[in-house]
């Protein structure tokens, strides 16, 4: 038997997901944590995910007993928006800047005023965000002028591990959307914004669409991992393309709602178009020919977690999500603002804050529970509102992935606030699957990465729309309103 490895270089950890037989066969993660050296801080050292995916790619050979000449391809994602920085011999230079690293604002106006705030959305897809890869760059110029003297070449972090395997500089569409450096339309490189800001454009890695091949596994990543020398390691996608593939999402007219840590909503586009303001991103796919829109609220499923572990940490999720589902829809006027994170999506503020609107001393922990879980569908169902209004068309049922997908309350709040029915995916394993498609694809198993969906992705459970829908109908627009009445107020908590 033949198989495909998809590799994932997660916030949380190295996946390697084994892949053949139409079927998953074999999976191993190598946890990672988060460094803050400073608040606002967010780092990784890319050293570490090499040692955890070369750890997680020897245990899934091990484990299985394959022979690794059955392994015929491997595709690779990860975290967005990372800035990995090499020396000329390939050296790494600092720890990796995450995509939730807050640092960056000042090099974000400096970007934005440079290219011009209507220009640069326009050109990259999306405002200029902290958490994306350019501002990172201009920080280090600024704050580290004796590292950013010697930075050879600029990476994302998949595309690390891609380097560490291959020994080639390359990255893929959709991952180069997150650098604020790419004119998306054109799914090249900009010239314009590359210029402009004085990053020399032999640092930037050579550009491939998901499916194509970048390399293959040298002699000495094949003495680390265990892989056949010449394996070859196909371009992939950033985490959220990867993730929609692994849903499916290779047409228009298709939606998901992933519940992680974050909470995204994606959907494919025939065309490249932008939101004028840029608060949605516009990004390339992973499928060759198509782009993306996509929100990314900061806190989803993390805001459930915060909740739990600060006022309920004794108390299991079961019986917490039971208490809420007996309170009322609406929470007899309980709103949650999910912000606890600041946010990106529809609002990019890095100071919006988290808050309860509406207490009364007649509330439950069930009601306040249950307010969560509705507030985080607001948040969501704001993104979903941008892309309506942009002409994205609206799929009749939309596809739900992700640990906030697993309990049925949740299922049903998100369908009702949404109005529209939710099918559970029909695999947890998200990215790395996505990954491993695309590696399919890119060794010729299948014609097109919607092909090898069709073969591989399998239908999930339909959550229908309840009676409920009506009183989050008459919610909804009063959420809405939270934000712009709260904005003044957030900066003064700072
Ligand atoms: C996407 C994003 C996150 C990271 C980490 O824009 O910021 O999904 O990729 O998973």
């Amino acid at each position: 038997m033949d198989y495909v490895l998809g590799l994932d270089i997660s916030t949380t950890g190295a996946k390697a997901l084994l892949l053949g037989d139409g079927r998953v066969i074999a999976s191993h993660t190598v946890g990672q944590s988060v460094s803050t050296p400073h608040p606002l801080w967010s780092e990784q050292n890319p050293e570490d995910w090499w040692d955890g995916i070369s750890e997680a790619i020897r245990s899934v050979i091990v484990d299985t007993g394959i022979d690794p000449t059955a392994i015929k391809a491997v595709g690779v994602t990860g975290q967005m928006h990372g800035l990995v920085i090499l020396d000329s011999a390939g050296r790494v230079l600092r720890p990796s800047i995450l995509w939730n690293d807050q640092r960056t604002q000042a090099q974000c106006d400096q970007i934005t005023e440079a290219i011009g705030p209507i220009e640069v959305i326009r050109i990259t897809g999306s405002r200029v965000l902290t958490g994306f890869t350019a501002p990172k760059l201009l920080w280090v110029r600024r704050s580290e002028p004796g590292v950013y003297r010697r930075i050879a070449h600029v990476l994302l972090p998949k595309d690390y591990v891609r380097f560490r395997l291959t020994g080639e500089y390359a990255t893929d569409t959709s991952d180069a959307s997150g650098t604020s450096l790419l004119d998306v339309g054109a799914r090249a490189w900009s010239t314009k914004v590359v210029n402009k800001l004085e990053i020399k454009p032999e640092w930037l890695p050579q550009l491939y669409e998901g499916p194509e091949i970048t390399g293959g596994v040298t002699a000495a990543a094949s003495r680390a991992t265990g892989l056949v020398k010449g394996t070859p390691v196909i371009a992939g996608a950033g985490d959220q393309a990867a993730a929609a593939i692994g849903m499916g999402l290779t047409a228009p007219g298709l939606v998901s709602v992933t519940i992680g840590t974050s909470g995204v909503v994606f959907a494919p586009l025939e065309h490249y178009i932008y939101e004028p303001n840029g608060s949605i991103h516009a990004f390339c796919h992973a499928v060759p020919g198509l782009w993306h829109w996509m929100g990314v609220m900061l806190s989803a499923a993390g805001a459930l977690q915060w909740y739990h572990d600060t006022l309920a940490p004794t108390v299991r999720f079961e019986m917490l999500l039971a208490e809420a589902e007996s309170a009322p829809a609406g929470s007899d006027g309980l709103l949650f603002l999910p912000y606890l994170s600041g946010e990106r999506t529809p609002h990019p503020d890095p100071l919006a804050r988290g808050a309860f609107i509406g207490l009364t001393a007649r509330h439950t922990r069930g009601h306040m529970t249950r307010a969560v879980l509705e507030g985080v569908a607001f948040g969501l169902c704001d993104s979903l509102s941008l892309m309506r209004d942009g002409g994205v068309p609206m799929p009749e049922v939309m596809r739900l992935a992700g640990g906030g997908s697993r309990g049925a309350l949740w299922r049903q709040i998100i369908a009702d606030v949404m109005d529209i029915p939710v099918e559970t995916a029909s695999t947890a394993e998200g990215s790395a699957l996505g990954a491993g498609i695309l590696a399919m694809v890119g060794i010729g198993w299948y014609d097109s990465v919607a092909a090898a969906c069709e073969a591989w992705i399998g239908r999930g459970d339909v959550t229908g729309v309840s009676d409920d829908r009506a009183r989050y109908a008459d919610l909804y627009p009063v959420y809405r309103t939270l934000y712009p009445t709260l904005h003044d107020i957030f900066p003064q908590l700072v």
